[in-house]
């Protein structure tokens, strides 16, 4: 039996096969999006002015809703700048994001939870990729020494919240954060941040994944032995379902392992997430805030998983050899693309400041339902940048 899901990528193969029309009405989507993610970064930046808080998600009157440089989406704002500025090499965008980003400068030595990395890599990360300012660098270096100060050896893990719920609490979430370990190593930090990025990953590899793919959002350890005590859920619907966006993180965060280790278990992991991924997946390839939310259909989507696991289905699939394999995943990106571009999922006509609806930071907590979040924008931004790379180089 054929799932919906499934019968469209298909289709989508078969006209597609990487044909120059298809690549270029994707150019065309992505151009109006850009268009009208220019005109909404614009009048962000207007309406913020020189405010010290950073938005995350939108008010019910589509007003960004502030946070402080604390917050763990502090970096994705001046992220989708220096996207912008990416895209389309406007000054006004390049002294924007060094604007924002500079404003983050203090958090190079945050050490309350394992966030460093979406604030300092997505902002001044970026800022260095783009600009080469030296400054920058050194920042991104010192979060990268920061990072590791939650390092536990006996665990074989940073720790990614000091929460009482938990013992040693390590969320899915934090793969992405070894981009900046990763980086580091690359760019002349001392060799023993690769050492505990391998092993964090190693450890979650092995003890945050369910036989079918499928991964928990929280495992939490023992931190004298390095046992697992369970696993857990913090933002999805029970313990036993799979939160999507701890989903997309997982497929994301296991190719940018491989990027920078060619370990093929890495590689085998990042397929077995995105595998799960898309076969469940609903017709218009954006997921429902868990896969096993209990009211689905009536259940919101949330944008955001859709977002990162379009940044990291595009990736990984330059890094699949299995042709039909490799299509399997370009496509399911592609299509993901083509809906966040369209309604109800663009913003375009709405109140809203954001670039996309339709995301969800907690059901259960009833935290940020149904609303713009800053972090699917961001990621938007990049999966169409990523496409276009990919399209060019064709
Ligand atoms: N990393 C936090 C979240 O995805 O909600």
């Amino acid at each position: 039996m054929i799932s919906n899901c499934s019968r469209i990528t298909l289709f989508v193969l078969l006209i597609a096969g990487f044909c120059p029309a298809v690549a270029q009405d994707m150019r065309d989507i992505s151009a109006k999006v850009f268009v009208h993610a220019d005109a909404q970064l614009r009048r962000s930046i207007l309406e913020l002015g020189d405010s010290l808080r950073f938005p995350r998600a939108t008010n019910p009157d589509g007003a960004w809703k502030t946070i402080p440089i604390t917050d763990w989406t502090s970096g994705f704002f001046p992220g989708c700048l220096w996207h912008m500025y990416e895209y389309s090499k406007d000054p006004h965008f390049r002294s924007a994001a060094e604007r924002w980003t500079e404003k983050l400068e203090p958090m190079q030595y945050f050490i309350d939870n394992h966030d460093i990395g979406f604030m300092i890599f997505n902002s001044y990360g970026n800022g260095y990729r783009l600009t080469g300012n030296p400054a920058y660098r050194r920042v991104v270096l010192q979060a990268a020494r920061t990072a590791v100060k939650r390092f536990n050896p006996r665990v074989g893990c940073i720790k990614s919240w000091d929460n009482p719920k938990w013992e040693y609490p390590v969320i899915v979430d934090n793969m992405m954060n070894l981009e900046l370990l990763f980086w580091a190593v690359q760019n002349g930090a001392d060799s023993s941040l690769y050492r505990i990025a391998m092993s964090h990953a190693e450890r979650t590899m092995k003890n945050h994944f369910r036989p079918d793919g499928s991964t928990f959002h929280v495992i939490s350890y023992d931190s004298t032995e390095g046992r697992v005590i369970g696993g857990y859920t913090a933002q999805g619907y029970s313990d036993s379902s799979t939160w999507s966006r701890g989903q997309a993180w997982a497929v994301y965060g296991f190719t940018m392992a491989y990027r920078f280790t060619r370990d093929s278990r890495f590689l085998h992991t990042a397929q077995r997430a995105a595998g799960y991924f898309i076969d469940n997946l609903p017709a218009d390839h954006v997921p429902y805030w868990d896969f096993k939310a209990p009211g689905i259909p009536n259940e919101p989507r949330d944008a955001s998983a859709a977002a990162i696991a379009a940044c990291g289905l595009l990736e990984l699939s330059t890094y699949t050899e299995d042709k039909p394999h490799s299509q399997r995943l370009f496509a399911t990106a592609e299509s993901i693309l083509r809906s966040l571009a369209s309604a109800p999922y663009s913003s375009a006509g709405s109140p809203s400041r954001g670039i996309t609806l339709h995301s969800v930071t907690s059901k259960p907590a009833n935290a940020e339902v149904d609303v713009t979040l800053i972090y699917a924008d961001y990621y938007f931004l990049e999966a169409l940048l990523k496409h276009r790379r990919m399209s060019a180089s064709r």
